[in-house]
């Protein structure tokens, strides 16, 4: 095929040999963005529920207690599945105590959190909102202190049609219709010792196992998520590796949990940490693969049902992180990632949505956005193509004994409109990075949409009335072509998107 070979200058700088490369090519796939990657995760935490999302009597709600306001902030997100109830709270849950009539619900001490919980929010609220922003809900059952008919008259109330007890419990409660609520988690992180009924993989496998196949057995149409590693401080690949043998027939994702910190206070570091992510997601689908030996294996995917940035805020803040704009550059190296491995991540949920390390923050009169929100909603926008396996040539630097370009990449491929995305982290604290793009099949055309977060503070935040600082800034060029590749800049520090088209 004839290719010409096209030069943008773009980013205001044309070198020579520009130090970075970023080879993209169409035909070498990875797998489907799964619209599940763009999840979240809402726990009884704190400020999450009550008071995030749900605040009976506010004048910003509605008449079923939402507020309408973070609705509008949550659909804008383009949330696609939302994990509920917990999180730890979920260990130590009673799902039937936030049914029926609220005036007549009990007050729990909630364990987890050390809290009292009203349990005025309970499984029908959570799944009308789920339906209201449009999100699939994933259920996680109480595989620390419940017990497997929880876990199954769970799914009865919330999915079966005939007319049994826990069906006509939904029907009494205002619901005809079931849900039909397909994602069901089988515990949460029961490999952590601060877990209420914590196990060790062979207790919790034998669990799970009977949990799932009683769950099936009421409703085969569920996909379940098995709880995987958490806990890296202990033998966490031993502990994936029992739970996939156990239940390799049952279930359909392995969940995995991580949260980023920058105690350190060094950028580099902490951009860097795509360096343990991409080996819990490599060695995870290593140990799925290991698993699949016999005759026709059940797929089985990772659910990474809990990432964000966790550090500054601990439980008696309740978690109300500050995000500032370095950790808006994360989302893009944990999305970068996401798409990397797109054939084997194919859920992720942000943990959380508000106020709880979130991306909204609520006061009573309204709320804000917080650096790490932009991202989140423009990487979105890439659900459905397909990934593709870009070829990097970067300037590097040594982390953990290992050399790590500064230049982190995913690219996706929107067959419908020719788009090319190219995400681009670039994670160098100081230094401006001239980058040939080149394209391998098909012909690039001039349109290029550029959306980039840069920002010269690396610590700064929104609050309440100051939100539109840490925000992105979209362009488009125009380039005049002459080859098939393009030459762009990206600033030290920054985040950027690049939509190319193809003819
Ligand atoms: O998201 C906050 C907590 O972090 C969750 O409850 C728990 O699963 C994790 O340890």
């Amino acid at each position: 095929m004839h290719r010409i070979l096209l030069v943008l200058i773009a980013g205001g700088l044309m070198a020579q040999t520009p130090p970075a490369r970023i080879k993209i090519d169409i035909d070498r796939t990875i797998g489907e963005v799964d619209p599940l990657l763009f999840g979240n995760f809402a726990e009884h935490l704190g400020r999450m529920i009550y008071g995030g999302i749900y605040e009976e009597g506010s004048p910003l709600s509605d008449k079923d207690g939402y507020r309408t306001d973070v609705m509008d902030a949550v659909k804008k997100l383009g949330v696609s599945i939302l994990r509920y109830p917990g999180g730890n709270f979920s260990s130590g849950y009673n799902w039937t105590d936030g049914i029926g009539p609220k005036d007549q619900r009990p007050v729990r001490v909630e364990l987890a959190w050390n809290a009292l919980e009203s349990n005025r929010f309970g499984t029908d609220e959570f799944l009308r909102y789920a339906e209201r922003i449009g999100a699939e809900p994933y259920i996680c059952i109480n595989g620390g202190l419940g017990t497997v008919d929880d876990a199954r008259h769970w799914v009865e109330y919330t999915n079966e049609s005939r007319h049994t007890y826990w069906a006509d419990q939904r029907r009494k409660n205002g619901r005809d219709e079931p849900y039909k609520v397909k994602y069901w988690g089988l515990g949460n992180e029961i490999d952590g010792p601060w877990q209420l009924g914590h196990k060790n993989a062979e207790d919790y496998a034998k669990f799970a196992l009977e949990a799932a196949k009683a769950m099936r057995l009421v409703d085969d149409s569920i996909k379940l998520v098995a709880s995987g590693s958490s806990n890296y401080g202990a033998d966490w690949i031993g502990w994936n590796r029992t739970v996939l043998n156990a239940l390799r027939n049952e279930i359909d994702y392995i969940a995995l949990h991580t949260y980023i910190n920058n105690r350190d206070n060094d950028l580099e570091k902490f951009l860097g940490w795509s360096q343990r992510i991409d080996y819990y997601i490599e060695t995870t689908a290593g140990a799925i693969q290991a698993t699949q030996s016999g005759p026709n294996p059940r797929p089985i995917y990772i659910a990474y049902d809990e990432w964000n940035v966790w550090y500054r805020a601990g439980n008696n803040e309740h978690l109300e992180e500050t995000y500032n704009f370095e950790d808006a550059l994360a989302m893009g190296m944990f999305f970068n990632s996401f798409f990397r491995h797109a054939d084997v991540v194919k859920m992720a949920n942000l943990a959380q949505l508000v106020n709880v390390i979130a991306p909204i923050m609520t006061n009573k009169q309204g709320l804000f956005l917080q650096p790490i929100y932009f991202p989140i909603l423009e990487y979105g926008k890439q659900r459905g193509n397909v990934a593709l396996n870009a070829w990097v040539a970067s300037p590097k630097y040594t982390l953990n004994r290992r050399e790590l370009p500064y230049l982190d990449v995913s690219t996706t491929y929107n067959s419908k409109d020719h788009a090319v995305y190219v995400n681009v982290l670039n994670r160098s604290k100081s230094q401006d990075i001239a980058t040939r793009i080149e394209n391998q099949e098909g012909i690039l055309t001039p349109d290029v949409a550029v959306w980039q977060m840069n920002y010269p503070d690396l610590k700064a935040t929104h609050t309440f009335g100051d939100d539109k600082k840490v925000v992105p800034k979209t362009s488009t060029l125009t380039a005049s072509l002459s080859k098939n590749s393009l030459v762009y800049t990206f600033p030290a520090h920054s985040l950027t998107i690049l939509r190319l088209r193809l003819e």
